[in-house]
């Protein structure tokens, strides 16, 4: 029997995530939206991905422009991330917020915890998404808390005991190789 969509959706609320804005650039045009499926790939080369809905209007400038950056958002970067999510005034998503760009032209949003710019090196066809796997060609972090998403609502880091993880600062995976 097929899955039932909504259950399958249900499901994937279940996996908490960072909140991110992908922007790209093509020529003149800028645009962005705001992403949750993103993920570290490799460190040598440094790679990332980001999976695009095809109908989306990012997705076609990514594939234009073969450049993305993604902005990891901050705590408190919620009304950010539902303006860049929002179909309505999607002209208007970068209204207001201060020009900044990086090593590839793509937008930076001001104050976001970090950006990483990239270059494309692949993009997979993956059912109703495009994943766009990008070379990091610069990346910077500020000194700020995540803002998370669970089950559709925004959250914040709390780590109750404090207990640092096994690789503690970092943030990438440890290698598995011995
Ligand atoms: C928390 C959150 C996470 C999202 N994650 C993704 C994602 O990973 N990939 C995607 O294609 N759309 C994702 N979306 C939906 C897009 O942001 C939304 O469809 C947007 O309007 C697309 O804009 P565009 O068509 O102007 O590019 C997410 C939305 C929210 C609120």
């Amino acid at each position: 029997m097929a899955l039932d969509s909504e259950k399958f959706k249900q499901v994937l609320g279940c996996w908490a995530t960072g909140v991110t804005i992908v922007t790209a650039k093509h020529q003149d045009e800028i645009h962005g939206m705001t992403v949750s499926a993103f993920s570290e790939v490799s460190l040598d080369p440094p790679l990332v991905l980001v999976c695009a809905d095809r109908s989306s209007d990012t997705h076609g400038v990514i594939a234009r422009g073969e450049v993305f950056a993604v902005n990891l958002l901050a705590a408190g970067q919620h009304d950010l991330s539902n303006r860049f999510a929002r179909s309505k005034d999607e002209h208007l998503r970068f209204e207001g917020l201060e020009r900044k760009q990086g090593a590839t032209g793509c937008p930076h949003i001001p104050d976001a915890l970090a950006t990483l710019d990239c270059r494309v090196v692949q993009a997979v066809e993956a059912g109703d998404h495009v994943i766009y796997i990008g070379r990091v060609e610069a990346a910077e972090a500020l000194d700020h808390e995540p803002l998370l998403y669970f089950r559709g609502r925004y959250g914040r880091f709390h780590a109750p005991g404090g207990e640092p993880g096994p690789n503690p600062g970092s943030g990438v995976s440890p290698s598995t190789s011995s």
